[in-house]
């Protein structure tokens, strides 16, 4: 069952705490900012009336095939889990707000894709039981920097199945604010990892510095295993790249970092030009890109 909607219109006033001109990072502005673009650009959509485009047997069969959806449907799950605990413990009312609404759409996400393979007559593993994977902070890190990743890749690869028409323009449109939703999750995240970083304690800082390096190590090491399972016919965390090997063998990389770094700055472009924007990912990208010929 999805969790009800939250209700933001109790934060509308919070707008006039925000200033015109620069605002530091770590600030109260700054929170009002980050927070409330997410709170304000909340997408009504509702899962169960979305109306599944009648496809061509051959366009059913490619989507029915894709590797992908068992961990997709998980990670969702997952994602939900590990937002809500955070958003459990968050004392300030109106980042708990904004992070239970990050946490209400990771769980309509799932639903999307549910109803998808529901509609298609996908066959799903039974799904594991969630746990919250460490304590809530982790959980939330865990969550946060593995959707830096994977968002950074699903905008490129999401662009190239819509410019090639690999996916029929509905089922692109469908898919459109489930994307956009995870730049705003990401974009939130890293705006929020600045904020706490810089309002915690000075004796918390090197904890939390040691903490963000295990949440990468973790990160890095759960996608080798999963580079280490590719072929095995075993789904597994690593769906960006699944996917990519999945929508075309022929696929060039380095025109695939280009089109993922273009969507991620025309994603990103959307927002207030004060806000952080994630900067790990997207840099590692332009690095291999220099490295690359042609
Ligand atoms: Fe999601
Ligand atoms: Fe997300």
């Amino acid at each position: 069952m999805s969790a009800p909607v939250p209700v933001i219109s109790e934060f509308s006033g919070a707008r006039e705490s925000i200033p015109e001109g620069p605002i530091r990072i770590g600030s109260e502005a700054h929170k009002h900012l980050f927070c409330r673009t997410l709170l304000d650009t909340f997408n009504p959509y509702k899962p169960a009336v979305i109306d599944w485009p009648k496809l061509d047997p051959q366009v059913r069969d490619r989507l029915t095939s894709l590797p992908i959806w068992d961990i997709a449907v998980q990670t969702e799950g997952r994602a939900r889990l590990n937002v809500a605990c955070y958003a459990a413990v968050t004392c300030d009312p109106l980042l708990r707000k904004a992070i239970e609404l990050n946490a209400f759409e990771e769980g309509r996400h799932k639903h999307v894709l549910a109803n998808l393979v529901a509609a298609y007559g996908i066959g799903l593993e039974p799904e594991p039981p969630y746990v919250v994977q460490g304590d809530p902070e982790w959980a939330f890190m865990v969550t946060g920097y593995s959707e830096c990743i994977d968002s950074f890749f699903a905008f490129g690869l999401f662009e190239s199945a819509k410019r090639s028409g690999y996916f029929p323009d509905a089922l692109v449109d469908t898919f459109e604010p489930v994307i956009q939703e995870e730049a705003r999750h990401i974009l939130f995240f890293v705006n929020w990892a600045a904020w706490h970083r810089r309002t915690m304690p000075l004796w918390r800082r090197p904890f939390f510095e040691l903490k963000v390096l295990g949440v990468w190590a973790f990160l890095i090491w759960e996608r080798i295993g999963i580079a280490r399972n590719v072929g095995s016919g075993v789904q597994d965390n690593n769906f960006t790249l699944t996917g990519a090997k999945s929508v075309g063998d022929d696929i060039d990389v380095a025109a695939l970092i280009e089109l993922c770094l273009a969507e991620n700055n025309r994603r990103m472009s959307r927002y207030d030009k004060r806000l952080l924007r994630p900067f790990a990912v997207p840099a590692l990208a332009r690095l291999v890109r220099r490295f690359m010929r042609g």
